[in-house]
């Protein structure tokens, strides 16, 4: 269980610790819940990607969880980003992001996107409609890719499959060629092809099929237009373990293995080898994150559950609602304790679905203890919401045993700032 917890987590006298400080003392100094991320962690993701694909540009899913000082030390790390609107492409300046690695998504770019891409010297905007390509060309678009679906289906939840027949994203092959030469009439050069199969993978399949079908589709896009991609851009998409029984491959294994696939594909196709571009989200941020919750009310319901309350839920992390995601928790502050059955974690919102964990093997909890949920650092904070007029939590970076707030707590005064009256 301790190894779903972010690389420095350990158990010191009974306390789970992250990044050299108890989550206790946390707790105690920023309010729960509380979003931990573990620099150490971050950045051993970043340079796992940067060894396994050492010529490749790495761009982070912002979407993740747009935040600038988790950016900043991305970028630190010779990453960039991968930005799908005009927010996201905010956090990313602001971070300073070096413009050569910004990469500008969007099924449904507004001209001011396409205009504050231009402005910002982004590397490549991802055309992903025909409909769109005039209109960057308009705005001064001048280096792009097109972003292909290949009609692969990716062994994840269907919410977040985006390569099959049918997608909203991207342009089938036929659709895409058609692409190609419209941009490069209109003036944008196309530097290479896009590709996104899906997210939090679990398997490998989808994503080589991927890269296969891409060289096929470069192959006759050199034959019938005399162009062939410079650039590979491959998105993101690897899974991380969210429960003991997960089995995800790491990054080492799932980049190596693109990696390989990209070259021998284009051999095949006596293609010449393209700069490959990666997206990873989830996959740097996910496992250097946990949440930490203050249990309430412990309530036998039935015979078979008992419920343990926490002081959130889906508010801060939709997943188990959305795609069925599984977690499980730890009892931070008696971590070492024996369990004493089988509970239910439910959230605080006025909803019987608010459920964060169907069933976690714990010692009897109490009210007052702190719940710690590994693996949380990607698409929670990021998709929280306001439901039931709850604030939103805060995120604190952790290292050698000091924390540094990162995204601070709303407020209801913040709420209320909003309103009219
Ligand atoms: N590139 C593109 C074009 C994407 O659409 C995405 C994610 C990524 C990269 C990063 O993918 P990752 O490495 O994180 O899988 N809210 C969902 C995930 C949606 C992912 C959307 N696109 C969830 O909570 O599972």
């Amino acid at each position: 269980m301790l190894d779903l917890f972010p690389d420095t987590a350990s158990i010191a006298d009974g306390e789970l610790r992250v990044g050299g400080r108890r989550l206790s003392s946390l707790a105690e100094e920023f309010g729960t819940p509380l979003l931990v991320y573990c620099e150490a962690t971050i950045r051993a993701r970043a340079r796992a990607y940067r060894a396994a694909a050492p010529d490749a540009l790495i761009v982070y899913g912002t979407k993740a969880f747009p935040n600038v000082a988790l950016l900043r030390l991305l970028a630190e790390d010779g990453l960039g980003a991968d930005v799908s609107t005009l927010g996201e492409l905010g956090f990313a300046r602001r971070a300073g992001m070096p413009p050569e690695r910004l990469v500008v998504h969007g099924n449904n770019k507004g001209d001011s996107e396409l205009q504050a891409a231009v402005e910002s010297n982004a590397a490549f905007v991802v055309l992903d409609s025909l409909e769109e390509i005039v209109r960057a060309a308009t705005a001064g678009v001048r280096r792009s890719l097109i972003r292909v679906t290949p009609g692969v289906e990716a062994d994840t939840h269907e919410s977040i499959r985006t390569a099959h027949v049918g997608s909203k994203f991207g342009l089938p092959p036929d659709d895409a060629i058609v692409a190609i030469s419209a941009a490069r009439t209109a003036g944008i050069e196309v530097a290479g092809l896009h590709v996104h199969v899906g997210s939090d993978l679990r398997g490998l399949d989808a994503s080589l099929a991927a890269v296969d079908r891409l060289a096929v589709f470069s192959a006759s896009c050199r034959d019938e237009l005399g162009w062939i991609p410079q650039v590979v851009d491959l998105g993101g998409g690897l899974g991380t373990r969210t429960v003991a029984e997960d089995d995800v491959l790491s990054i080492e294994e799932y980049v190596s293995a693109l990696v390989e696939r990209l070259a021998a594909s284009w051999d095949r196709h006596g293609l010449p080898q393209p700069r490959l571009v990666l997206e990873p989200g989830r996959s740097l941020v996910a496992a250097a994150g946990c949440t930490v919750y203050h249990v309430g009310v412990v309530k036998p319901a039935s015979e078979e559950v008992t419920y343990v309350a926490i002081d959130g839920g889906m508010s801060d992390n939709p997943r188990p609602q959305l795609y069925g995601a599984r977690h499980t928790a730890l009892l931070a502050n008696r971590a070492k304790e024996r369990p004493a059955g089988r509970f239910a974690i439910c959230g605080k919102h006025c909803e019987e679905g608010d459920v964060l964990i169907g069933e976690v093997e714990l010692p009897q909890p109490r009210r007052g203890d702190l719940l710690a949920v590994p693996s949380t650092g990607a698409y929670t904070l990021g998709m929280a919401s306001n439901y039931n007029g709850v604030p939103r939590p805060a995120a604190v970076l952790v290292r050698d045993g000091e924390a540094s707030v990162i995204r601070r707590r709303e407020s209801v005064e913040d709420l209320l700032a909003y309103e009219s009256g």
